[in-house]
């Protein structure tokens, strides 16, 4: 009985000593939505595009995201696979682990699970947190992955910060007027990138939101029938509530 009461307190306490152990940079929360095929086809095409080439995601298969994604077989093979890889293969890349590492210090991860390891919300902050430093050997440096080994490689569209952006929603005000000034994110860019701060705060929305359906393909399929289970057990109850309605009734 001990052994059991001990375990019990384990477990009803695993969730908060996580908790605790949580991010001590505030991050940008970010609601994503994975019934939005759209954005999940614009994050997919950012992806294979800027990130596929050095992050492998080794557990997914091209054809399998291409039949979630509504994209066609044709489309898919034209515009997303950039070697000879077939359609039914995994979407794997050929980096040289041993180069990679003498480049960036570290080589790439994978990251077909990365949203499930570090969180949609870390992403978000992370992708938009990268800023100028002169002292780390790609000029760049980011908000919560301090001395970061990856280039700023989406520089052509955010720019490039002049300093670490701020948290998001902590709003400042024109200390004369009282308007707001800003309400965070990165407040000057010394290179201007093609997007604005709102097309590129999309642009990784739609990043992180393939990467949170890369994470869990099946999450939309799970969640449903999540529902369909309540509704079953829901309806159970009904019936059998009425049932031992009708069999109570003789005994009073
Ligand atoms: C030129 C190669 C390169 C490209 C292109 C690249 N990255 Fe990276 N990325 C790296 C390296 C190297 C690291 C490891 C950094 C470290 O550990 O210091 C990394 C780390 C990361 C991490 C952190 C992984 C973790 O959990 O530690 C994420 C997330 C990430 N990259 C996302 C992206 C996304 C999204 C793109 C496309 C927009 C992208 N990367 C493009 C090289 C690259």
């Amino acid at each position: 009985m001990r052994k059991f009461l001990t375990s019990l307190v384990i477990i009803l306490a695993a969730p908060f000593s996580i908790a605790a152990g949580g991010p001590s940079v505030p991050l940008d929360h970010i609601d994503n939505d994975l019934t939005d095929t759209a954005s999940l086809q614009s994050g997919a095409k950012l992806y294979m595009n800027y990130c596929w080439s050095c992050h492998a995601l080794g557990y997914a298969r091209y054809n399998r995201v291409a039949r979630d994604l509504n994209i066609s077989e044709e489309l898919f093979t034209e515009f997303l696979m950039f070697n000879e890889d077939k359609f039914g293969d995994h979407m794997s890349n050929s980096v040289p682990v041993d180069d990679a590492k003498r480049w960036f210090g570290t080589a790439p991860p994978d990251l077909t699970l990365v949203a499930r390891l570090r969180g949609t919300d870390w992403l978000n902050t992370y992708l938009r947190g990268f800023y100028e430093d002169e002292s780390r050997p790609w000029g760049v440096n980011n908000s919560v992955f301090k001395d970061v080994g990856m280039p700023h490689v989406l520089l052509e569209l955010q720019g490039l910060c002049a300093e670490k952006p701020e948290p998001l929603g902590e709003a400042k005000y024109d200390p004369l007027t009282g308007s707001v000034i800003t309400t965070g994110g990165c407040q000057s860019y010394s290179i201007e990138g093609s997007m604005s701060t709102a097309e590129y705060d999309e642009a990784i929305y739609d990043l992180v939101n393939f990467l949170d359906y890369m994470g869990e393909p099946t999450k939309l399929d799970r969640i449903r029938l999540g529902w369909m289970v309540l509704g079953f057990l829901l309806i159970l109850f009904i019936v059998s509530w009425l049932y031992t309605r009708e069999l109570n009734k003789d005994i009073h």
